[in-house]
C-alpha cells in the first residue's frame, strides 16, 4: 500500500490525473474504473487538459463506473450518467460504446447487476480503479454492513450517505434511497486501485481504513488486502497519519 500526501485538493487531483495518464500511456486500451462524487471532479478536469494538449487519448480506453442511483434516468442532472458526461465524457474522445454505467431505471435490476459482472469479465477486468470514500467508509456504494458483498448488487443507502449526498439535491427527500454498486470483490479484482480523499472530515475514516481492523462495518478497510493500492490524500485528510 502506498500513501501519497498532497499539498491540497488541487495537488491531489493533479497527482491522480498524472497517474491515470501514465496508465493510459502504458496501455492505451486500458479499462478504467471510475468514480463520481465531489472528490474526483478536479482529477477529471486535469485529465481533460491532458487530452486537450494531446498528451493522452481516450480513443481506445474503456470505462466502467462504480455505481448509479436506482430510479434516475440518464437525463436527470443527479444521475451518475449525467455527472460523468457533464464532468468528463463530453470533453474527451471516448467512444460512447466504451462507456459503462449501470442502468438504474431498468425493470430487471438483478439482470443489470449480473450483466455488469459479465461485461467486466468480458473486458478482462479493470486495470485501474479510482475510488472516493464516504464519510462512513463506503467504497462505491458498499455501505457499512455485517459482511462484504462480493459482486455488483442493489443496496439501500445509509442514512449518513443520503444526508451527505443531499447537498446535490433540492432536499433530502429527493435523494434516491437505493442504488446499484459494484461489489467489494469486483473492486478488489481491479489490478490497481487509487483512492482519493480530501478534507478533514475524511481524516478519521482514512486513518481507520489504513490502520484499523478489516471490517465490513468500514468497507474501505478491505483495501489493506489489495496488492497495488495507492491512497492520494490532501494534508487535511492525512492529518491523523
Ligand atoms: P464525495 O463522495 O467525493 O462527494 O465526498 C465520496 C463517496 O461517497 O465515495
Amino acid at each position: 500500500m502506498r500513501i501519497i500526501k498532497a499539498r491540497d485538493y488541487n495537488d491531489m487531483s493533479k497527482k491522480a490525473a498524472n497517474m491515470i495518464a501514465a496508465q493510459i500511456l502504458l496501455k492505451p486500451n486500458s479499462v478504467l474504473g471510475l468514480a463520481t462524487g465531489s472528490t474526483p471532479i478536479m482529477t477529471y478536469k486535469y485529465l481533460i487538459k491532458l487530452f486537450e494538449d494531446e498528451t493522452i487519448s481516450f480513443s481506445d480506453v474503456k470505462t466502467i463506473n462504480l455505481d448509479e442511483y436506482i430510479g434516475l434516468n440518464k437525463e436527470n442532472a443527479n444521475s451518475y450518467y449525467f455527472f460523468m458526461c457533464n464532468n468528463f465524457f463530453n470533453f474527451i474522445n471516448i467512444k460512447p460504446e466504451n462507456v459503462h454505467i449501470p442502468d438504474g431505471t431498468a425493470e430487471d435490476l438483478e439482470k443489470v447487476c449480473s450483466d455488469y459482472e459479465t461485461m467486466i469479465q468480458e473486458n478482462n477486468g479493470i486495470d485501474l480503479q479510482i475510488l472516493g470514500i464516504g464519510n462512513n467508509g463506503h467504497i462505491g456504494f458498499n455501505e457499512p454492513d455485517l459482511k462484504f458483498e462480493a459482486v455488483t448488487h442493489c443496496i439501500n443507502l445509509d442514512e449518513e450517505t443520503i444526508k451527505a449526498n443531499s447537498r446535490f439535491f433540492e432536499n433530502e427527500e429527493e435523494v434516491p434511497k437505493k442504488a446499484i454498486t459494484m461489489g467489494v470483490k469486483t473492486i478488489m479484482n481491479a489490478r490497481k486501485i487509487i483512492l482519493l480523499a480530501n478534507g478533514s472530515g475524511k481524516a478519521e475514516t482514512i486513518f481507520k481504513s489504513l490502520y484499523g481492523k478489516i471490517d465490513p462495518a468500514l468497507p474501505a478497510s478491505i483495501l489493506q488486502l489489495h496488492p497495488d493500492v495507492t491512497f492520494i490524500l490532501d494534508k487535511e485528510a492525512a492529518y491523523l497519519l
